[in-house]
């Protein structure tokens, strides 16, 4: 009975407002297959590839890495991440369509890859990039109130990708229900076309089907309207119009204020259709006077790349692990980010609009020449412009979106020839969207001036190669450059290399291959084409016409594991700030020292654990362990046990004579590279210019391993939602009873979870662990790992126990669940 009512109740509000539309997610209810025979049950988003297991067989490549000056070809293991993202994948669900609407459209935002769509068995869409969002009119091939069978087919081909590119509907599909006469969402267009701190003037595009009016209006964050306009259809189903907002709240990374923008279609006088979407009123410009600047502030981007993949969840999104992310970065200092090299998801950057993070989205790897076998070269010709259509069309009103990358290292650099894809793309994307700059990361900076490649681009964006910005600044009229891509350097959370030295970590004399397929936590190793973060915050501070960076990486990412692109196992990067399970390598500290303005940083590395007698195994006693302060304030003493081991400051003058001298690291670290190591205390205390002591930070010698510490990390900060989706990162650490970090443990883990949610995942940001993320124990890797719960729909509380076998140690954590 209770069943009738319900269906009733809701046939009774479709009737009422039979010309709402509906977008509904179609997350639960799949199954999935890779060979039509056997089907497991799953909600999407989906990987199919990320438990595993890792095997070196997994897209084994033996390849010559172009771009890494690589003069012969090699097997490569890792490189996509060895996990079995290869072959073919289907999937399929049903969903309704209920009787006062007339028209279906699926919208995917992304589906690994090649994803051909049949609705009732029909072919009724193909993509074939899988990083794109494309729509599908289901409508031709609808059943009228039954269900209707929707499958999709995948196909990942080996050697498709330089890294991990996960498989399967990775990102959300939505249905989308209306009325024959509709609204286009991706017609809608939102633009600033003048802003003061008195008035501001956008711009509003809307495009429909049927109706003879559209009102457009805008409302504040309590929802008043603040300005509104009726404007009449014109034949081609257009209308554009401006609207003055008066004492406008513009959107920045500090203030991400947003106002709703609502559109409504009219027919005589009555609602048809409506879509809202969040807007921010913000302008973005680069120019010789000025470099670039929002909302008219010159300020430098402080960026940093991001690979899609969310580490253990593999590439499907998840809102908490997107929010985990950017928040992260956000309290480092960064206000930036480049979704390296591919189109970002939509949840992505609504969380960048909401919090606050610019973005430069990015499309292609390759164009025509290909960088890998079976990578997108086969498809530019045929596609590249539909997809450029697509990143814009979905994407422009993304307030958090201040440029579009048209590609990255793209090889035809060299080739004048090629100068004219240049303006068809860079074209597209200023008929779609004259509010913002067009730019493209070139590493072959010579060609790319002698063939007028870096001349072409609105923005020119240079990857690395900091020594070349000072001949392309001369050469370019545009009077200013970005670093599209910088730095590069490699290191492992926790993991501490001696002698210590800068040096390139790929170069075969060099400490490329530590036997452990590690590197050095000390950040002093960095790529035979690239640099330490130093070497490009010389460029960035001391030249006014370089705009910014976006740093190689922000996060850990699975494959491209350099520089052990040879060693096996290993499948992940070394590139991160934060490592791959989210947790920030010593690196983040010295970012965070140069970017945050807003709060001080006091860090030392490296941990002080290296024994406490000389009877331990691999103690350091005596022995030149440098210590390393990564500090906003410019000058400390460091104690060793009480002892003075020196003050010292930062030394900003003499680093330019000394390009490649170790020096130049003086300026923004405060290193004291004679240290003999002793168990006990090392105390920093920092001054400020006028000399006075500001802080102090304390490293302990551990002693016994004795219990474990469970910190949690939720969205909400103490509890998560009921809402099957939203996660729990709790990082595990093992520690002495002092609460002092056990550094170099690798004990192995047991993970036992019960009540309202599930286990998710697990990580230890260990590039050469072969331990799958998804079965429930992991060994700890230095000394940490961190687990991921998911929430149930129901509330309740959620328990994880964390057990560790071989010391006989347990801790547990109780998370609400609402
Ligand atoms: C760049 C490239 C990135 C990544 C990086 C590693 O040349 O654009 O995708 O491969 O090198 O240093």
């Amino acid at each position: 009975m209770k069943h009738t009512i319900i269906t009733a109740a809701l046939l009774c509000s479709l009737t009422v407002s039979a010309q709402q539309r509906q977008e509904i997610t179609l997350a639960e209810g799949w199954q999935f297959s890779h060979d039509r025979q056997q089907w497991q049950p799953v909600s999407v988003p989906h990987d199919w590839a990320i438990a595993g297991p890792f095997d070196k067989k997994w897209d084994l490549q033996v390849v010559r890495i172009e771009q890494n000056g690589e003069k012969e070809a090699t097997e490569k293991s890792g490189r996509s991440g060895a996990l079995p993202w290869i072959g073919e994948g289907h999937y399929k669900t049903t969903f309704r369509v209920p009787a006062p609407y007339s028209h279906a459209e699926l919208v995917f935002d992304g589906a690994m890859a090649e994803p051909t769509v049949f609705v009732n068995g029909k072919k009724a869409g193909y993509w074939a990039y899988g990083y794109n969002s494309f729509r599908v009119d289901a409508t031709p091939y609808l059943i009228k109130n039954g269900d209707n069978l929707l499958e999709v087919d995948l196909q990942n081909l080996e050697e498709s990708s330089r890294w991990y590119p996960g498989a399967g509907i990775y990102r959300p599909v939505t249905l989308v229900l209306t009325g024959d006469s509709r609204l286009d969402r991706w017609g809608t267009y939102f633009r600033t076309l003048h802003l003061d701190d008195h008035s501001a003037e956008v711009e509003v595009t809307a495009a429909a089907q049927g109706g003879n009016a559209i009102e457009i209006s805008l409302l504040d964050d309590k929802g008043h309207t603040v300005a509104a306009a009726h404007n009449d259809i014109d034949p081609s189903g257009q209308v554009c119009t401006t609207l003055q907002i008066d004492r406008p709240h513009s959107w920045s990374p500090e203030s991400p204020y947003r106002y709703m923008l609502r559109i409504q279609l009219m027919q005589d006088g009555e609602t048809v259709d409506e879509i809202t979407e969040k807007v921010g009123i913000r302008t973005v410009s680069v120019s010789a006077d000025g470099g670039f600047r929002l909302n008219g502030q010159s300020r430098k981007l402080r960026g940093v790349c991001l690979h899609h993949d969310l580490g253990p969840l593999g590439a499907a999104v998840n809102k908490a692990a997107l929010i985990r992310q950017i928040k992260t970065m956000k309290e480092m200092g960064a206000d930036a980010i480049r979704t390296a090299h591919n189109m970002p998801s939509q949840l992505q950057m609504q969380i960048c609009d909401s919090l606050g993070m610019m973005v430069m989205a990015e499309s292609f790897d390759m164009w025509i020449y290909p960088k890998c076998k079976n990578g997108y070269a086969r498809f530019f010709k045929e596609w590249s412009d539909r997809d450029i259509e697509h990143l814009v069309l979905a994407h422009r009103n993304h307030p958090s979106i201040i440029m579009w990358s048209i590609g990255n290292e793209i090889p035809e650099q060299w080739d004048k020839k090629a100068v004219p894809i240049i303006e068809r793309l860079q074209g597209i994307c200023h008929r779609l969207d004259p509010s913002r700059p067009v730019t493209q990361g070139m590493d072959r900076v010579d060609q790319a001036l002698a063939s007028g490649f870096a001349q072409a681009m609105d923005v020119p964006g240079l990857n690395y190669r900091v020594h070349k910005y000072q001949k392309a600044y001369e050469t370019l009229t545009h009077g200013f450059l970005l670093g599209s891509e910088t730095t590069s350097t490699v290191s492992s959370r926790g993991v501490y290399k001696f002698p210590v030295a800068p040096g390139a970590a790929d170069s075969k004399e060099g400490r490329s291959s530590h036997q452990d397929g590690q590197c050095s936590g000390y950040d002093v190793e960095f790529c035979s084409w690239s640099n330490l973060p130093d070497d490009d915050w010389r460029w960035q501070e001391d030249k006014p016409w370089v705009i910014g960076e976006f740093v190689w990486t922000g996060y850990d990412y699975l494959g491209e594991p350099t520089p052990y692109d040879e060693y096996w196992p290993s499948r992940s990067s070394y590139f991160g700030i934060c490592d791959l399970a989210g947790l920030p390598k010593d690196r983040y500290y010295l970012y965070r020292a140069h970017w945050n303005s807003q709060q001080h940083t006091i860090h030392l590395l490296p941990h002080w654990s290296w024994g406490n007698s000389r009877r331990d195994k691999g103690n350091r006693i005596g022995q030149i362990t440098p210590v390393y302060c990564y500090t906003d304030y410019p000058e400390a003493e460091l104690f060793l046990n009480g002892k003075s081991q020196g003050r010292i400051k930062k030394i900003t003058a003499a680093t330019d004579q000394q390009p490649l001298g170790e020096t130049r690291l003086d300026r923004y670290r405060l290193r004291w590279n004679n240290v003999r190591y002793e168990p006990g205390e090392l105390r920093v205390v920092v001054y400020d210019e006028a000399g006075k002591a500001c802080g102090e930070q304390v490293l302990k010698t551990a002693g016994k391993p004795a219990r474990l510490k469970l910190d949690l990390w939720t969205q909400q900060g103490t509890h998560l939602r009921a809402d099957g989706q939203d996660l729990a990162y709790v990082t595990v650490s093992l520690t002495d009873a002092d609460g002092t970090l056990i550094p170099q443990a690798s004990d192995q883990l047991r993970f036992e979870v019960e009540g309202a949610g599930t286990f998710r995942a697990v990580c230890n940001g260990d590039a050469t662990s072969l331990e799958s993320f998804t079965l429930p124990t992991m060994k700890l890797f230095a000394g940490q790992l961190v687990v991921t719960l998911q929430a149930a729909r129901q509330s309740g509380s959620l328990k994880l126990r964390v057990v560790d076998d071989q010391r006989q140690l347990e801790q547990e954590i109780v998370i609400p669940v609402e």
